[in-house]
C-alpha cells in the first residue's frame, strides 16, 4: 500500500511539475537543440569548403533556435533515416522535408516554412517533354524521398533510387538514367552545375506542390516554441536575408 501511494505521487509531482520526469524534458541535451539532416540537398544543406554544415535550412534553424535560447548540434544522416530517428537521437529533423500524411502519423511538423515542387533534371536533347513521355523511362531519384514516391507512380517506370541525390545525377550524366526527378531548389542547382542538364517544373508534368516544414516529435510543447521562433525569425527580416542569400538563385 505504501509503494503504491508513493508511486501514485510521485506520478502526481511529475504531472504538477512537469520537470525532472525524463518524458518532459524538451530536448534531449539541455541548452542544446539536436538536428538531424542530410547535407547532401543544396542550396537547403550541404557542406561549405571547410566542412562545417551549410544553407537555407541550416541557417534557419541555427536562427529560430537561438530565439528559443538553445545552441544547434548537428547530426548529418541519411534521409530515409531521419523520421524515425525524431525524438529519440535527434530533436528535430530539418531537411528540406515535405510534409506528408505518411510522417504526420510518425512526427509533427511545424507551421510551413518554404513551399516547393519536384523538377525534373533531364539531358538537354531528351524526348522526354510531357508527362505521357515519363512512361516506361528509367528515372534517379533520392531513397524515401517524395521524388521516389512520384516516380513509383509512373507507369512503367524502372526507379533507380541513390542514397544521395547527386548519385543519381551522377548517373544522368552517365547515360543510366534517363531523368532525376528531385526538389526544385537542388535540381536547379545540378542545373547550373552541369552544362547540358535542364531542370524542368514538375508543374508542367501535373505534379502538385509541396510544403517544407521542420519535423519535431508527436506531441512536443517544441512544436509550439518552434512555430513562435519561427515567427520571430520571419518577422525580424531574418528569413528574407537568408531567402535572398540561399534560394534567391533556384527561384523561377
Ligand atoms: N522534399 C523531399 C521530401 O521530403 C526531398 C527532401 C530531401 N532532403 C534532403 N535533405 N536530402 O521527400
Amino acid at each position: 500500500m505504501k509503494k503504491i501511494i508513493a508511486l501514485l505521487l510521485a506520478t502526481a509531482m511529475c504531472v504538477m511539475t512537469l520537470t525532472a520526469c525524463g518524458a518532459s524534458k524538451e530536448t534531449m541535451k539541455e541548452g542544446v537543440l539536436v538536428v538531424g539532416t542530410n547535407l547532401a540537398f543544396p542550396p537547403f544543406e550541404m557542406v561549405d569548403d571547410n566542412g562545417n554544415p551549410d544553407g537555407f535550412d541550416v541557417k534557419l534553424i541555427e536562427a529560430i533556435a537561438d530565439k528559443m535560447g538553445l545552441k544547434v548540434e548537428w547530426q548529418d544522416m541519411e534521409f530515409g533515416a531521419l523520421v524515425a530517428a525524431i525524438g529519440t537521437k535527434i530533436d528535430a529533423s530539418i531537411a528540406a522535408m515535405t510534409i506528408t500524411d505518411e510522417r504526420k502519423k510518425t512526427v509533427d511538423f511545424s507551421t510551413p516554412y518554404y513551399t516547393a515542387v519536384q523538377y525534373i533534371v533531364l539531358p538537354e536533347n531528351s524526348d522526354i517533354k510531357t508527362a505521357e513521355d515519363l512512361k516506361n523511362k528509367t528515372i534517379g531519384v533520392q531513397l524515401g524521398t517524395t521524388g521516389d514516391y512520384a516516380a513509383q507512380e509512373i507507369e512503367g517506370a524502372t526507379v533507380s533510387a541513390y542514397d544521395k541525390a547527386v548519385y543519381a545525377v551522377n548517373d544522368l550524366l552517365n547515360g543510366k538514367v534517363d531523368c532525376v526527378i528531385v526538389d526544385q531548389g537542388p535540381a536547379t542547382v545540378f542545373q547550373n552545375n552541369n552544362p547540358g542538364l535542364v531542370a524542368v517544373s514538375g508543374v508542367e508534368f501535373d505534379f502538385a506542390t509541396e510544403d517544407y516544414g521542420i519535423a519535431l516529435p508527436k506531441g512536443s510543447p517544441l512544436v509550439e516554441k518552434v512555430n513562435k521562433a519561427l515567427e520571430e525569425v520571419i518577422a525580424d527580416g531574418t528569413y528574407d536575408k537568408l531567402f535572398n542569400e540561399y534560394l534567391a538563385t533556384v527561384e523561377e
